[in-house]
């Protein structure tokens, strides 16, 4: 497979080593190649099975416009854009192909999982606390959001707040907490190393490769 990695910062460029390692052809942009998503043209793109954005949250959406606008495949690890979430998956149901995560890491899809079962604990308090790397762009991060979307589909009309943390490197830590009267529960993932991460991202593209349509990971991540 070709793939196309867009960033070449913290994540991207681990991207591209991992995709480098299973074997992939990897080209890699950072944004003085890909000015206001520049090199995304037709010519640019004949060749590559899939783009994979690593950047930031108003280069995504130029990059997914672009890239679904020539009806490419593009696996997007940005977070921070969702506001154009309804946009981009309609763009990608009439050509090309767009798998989006908050978290590409298998780890934190089982945090996911996990949460949906602890929030159908009755009677107790959910809170949320995510700590991230101090040059991070948003806040609270898209896992913690997604964390709280899921406490609050099991729990309508609960509030849950979420406590965002930013040190020094950290990769990325989510706690999920239920305080009852009597006793607390608490789920925690921390990433060791961005490779996780990393990995995700490439197993997700080869998933897409070949297919249409809009696709959340959290959705397909059982058939990587
Ligand atoms: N979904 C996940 O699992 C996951 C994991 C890690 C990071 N992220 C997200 O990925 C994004 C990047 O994170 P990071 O820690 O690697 O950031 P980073 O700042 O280290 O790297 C981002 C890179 O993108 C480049 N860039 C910006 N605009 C560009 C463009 N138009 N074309 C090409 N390159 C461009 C920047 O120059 C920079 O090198 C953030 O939104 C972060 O929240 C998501």
């Amino acid at each position: 497979m070709l793939i196309l990695v867009l960033g070449k910062g913290k994540t991207g460029s681990l991207v591209a080593e991992v995709a480098r390692e299973r074997g992939h052809g990897v080209r890699a942009l950072d944004i003085t190649e890909n000015q206001q998503a520049s090199a995304l043209t037709a010519p640019n793109l004949a060749g590559v099975d899939v783009v994979i954005d690593f950047t930031a949250p108003e280069a995504a959406v130029e990059n997914m416009r672009a890239v679904l606008a020539l009806g490419g495949r593009i696996v997007v690890g940005t977070t921070g854009w969702y506001a154009h979430l309804d946009e981009m998956r309609a763009k990608a149901q009439k050509g090309g192909a767009l798998l989006y995560g908050t978290n590409f890491s298998i780890g934190v899809q089982k945090l996911f999982r996990l949460t949906a079962e602890l929030a159908r604990l009755e009677g107790y308090t959910f809170s949320i606390g995510e700590t991230h790397h101090v040059s991070k762009l948003d806040a609270p991060s898209g896992t913690a959001i997604t964390l709280r979307q899921i406490v609050e589909a099991a729990q309508p009309g609960a509030k849950v707040e979420i406590t965002s943390h930013r040190v020094g490197d950290a990769k990325g830590e989510h706690t999920v907490i239920a305080a009852g009267p009597d006793d607390v529960l608490e789920l925690r993932h921390n990433i060791l190393s961005r490779r996780g991460l990393a990995l995700g991202a490439v197993r997700a593209a080869e998933w897409l490769a070949g297919k249409s349509g809009a696709y959340d990971f959290r959705e397909i991540f059982d058939q990587l």
